[in-house]
């Protein structure tokens, strides 16, 4: 067959990895300064404790640990890495790139690629679609996918309806050829943006921001509004991923959704009818880590034993934009 009349290649999750700072606060701690409780904070989220950054921390660190660990995972060295999205919406600097504080730490080659992803929440299906895409081209070989955030440098820590919900940290995943004689790959993916929705959810100061003269540089959320998008985005995306590939919700074997708030995801599992023992839950710990969020989930279930070989799995996000995408891996 000519190269011309090439199927696409089959690329599959080889590894994966994580990081989080070392730094745990919980709820209690949160309401010695700020006037909530453990009480109403896990019962409207289901967080318990976050990881917040200390000195020394950033997205870029917390990030290349994630990377070390998910290239150990797949048994690869920097040396294979010709593609490297790193997923954040707080780099440690507007330029460069975080990716390429990343790239240098790990000693990627001159020939590796590399560039940060905003999506905000969203930004780990988001970078997921866009390797997969660059891998199935054929035109790259092995990518690293990272979603790292250091969200309590854009939280106002006066606001208990925002401050609560967040916390820091990376997850990492290595793409690349589909091992031979397995059947795990990717299997299909798909991104949407709801239009008129930016409000909702934004961070309006920033250094060149010309539409919030004088905002401040913290997130600011519409909660309720953010909430229904929430369980629709990720409802919708799920059905339309599971009918393109001629599947249901019993078929899936593992459901790992943006770890964001507890009642989102039992409404989720409720609208798709999905046993809510295959969801992957683990916000209690670790709160909203936006971009991180998925790729640490899907890093802890891995190594809890919960992905097992030919298992379905799908990946659900949504975030600031309003975004929201998902992803269905054969395991
Ligand atoms: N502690 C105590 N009381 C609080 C706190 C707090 N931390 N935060 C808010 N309250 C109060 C409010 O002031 C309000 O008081 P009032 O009735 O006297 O005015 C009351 O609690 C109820 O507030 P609501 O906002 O109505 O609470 P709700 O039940 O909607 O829960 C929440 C709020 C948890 C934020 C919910 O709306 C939610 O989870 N929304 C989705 C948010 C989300 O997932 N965001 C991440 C998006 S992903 C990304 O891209 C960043």
């Amino acid at each position: 067959m000519s190269a011309e009349n090439a199927p696409a290649p089959a690329i599959a999750i080889l590894g994966t990895g994580s990081q989080v700072p070392t730094r745990t606060v919980t709820n209690d701690e949160l309401s010695r300064t700020l006037d909530t409780s453990d009480e109403w904070i896990f019962t409207r989220t289901g967080i318990r404790e976050r990881r917040l950054a200390g000195p020394g921390e950033s997205s870029s660190s917390l990030a290349i640990g994630a990377a070390r660990a998910a290239l150990e995972n797949a048994g690869l060295n920097p040396a294979h890495i010709d593609l490297l999205i790193l997923a954040t919406c707080t780099p440690d600097l507007p330029m460069p790139a975080t990716a390429s504080l990343v790239h240098a730490a790990l000693g990627l080659s001159e020939r590796a690629a590399c560039f940060d992803l905003n999506a905000a929440c969203s930004g780990f299906v988001t970078a997921f679609d866009t390797a997969w895409a660059m891998l199935a081209s054929g035109r790259y070989r092995h990518a690293l996918v990272i979603g790292s955030e250091k969200m309590s440098a854009v939280l106002d820590w006066k606001d208990r309806a925002t401050c609560v919900l967040f916390g820091d940290g990376a997850g990492a995943v290595v793409l690349g050829p589909a091992r031979p004689g397995s059947s795990a790959r990717i299997l299909d993916s798909l991104l949407g943006t709801v239009p008129g929705t930016t409000d909702l959810l934004h961070i309006p100061g920033g250094a060149v921001s010309p539409l919030f003269p004088g905002a401040p540089a913290f997130i600011t959320m519409r909660g309720k509004e953010v909430f229904k998008f929430a369980v629709r985005g990720m409802e919708d995306v799920a059905r339309d991923l599971l009918a393109r590939q001629g599947l249901v919700g019993t078929d899936l074997a593992c459901v790992i959704p943006h770890q964001a708030n507890l009642r989102i995801i039992h409404a989720l599992a409720q609208y798709l009818e999905l046993p809510y023992e295959r969801i992957f839950v683990n916000l209690e710990h670790y709160g909203n880590t936006s971009a991180a969020s998925i790729p640490l989930a899907l890093d802890e279930a891995r190594r809890a034993g919960r992905l097992q070989p030919g298992g379905l799995l799908l990946l659900l996000g949504f975030g600031a934009g309003l975004t929201c995408g998902g992803a269905l891996v054969r395991w």
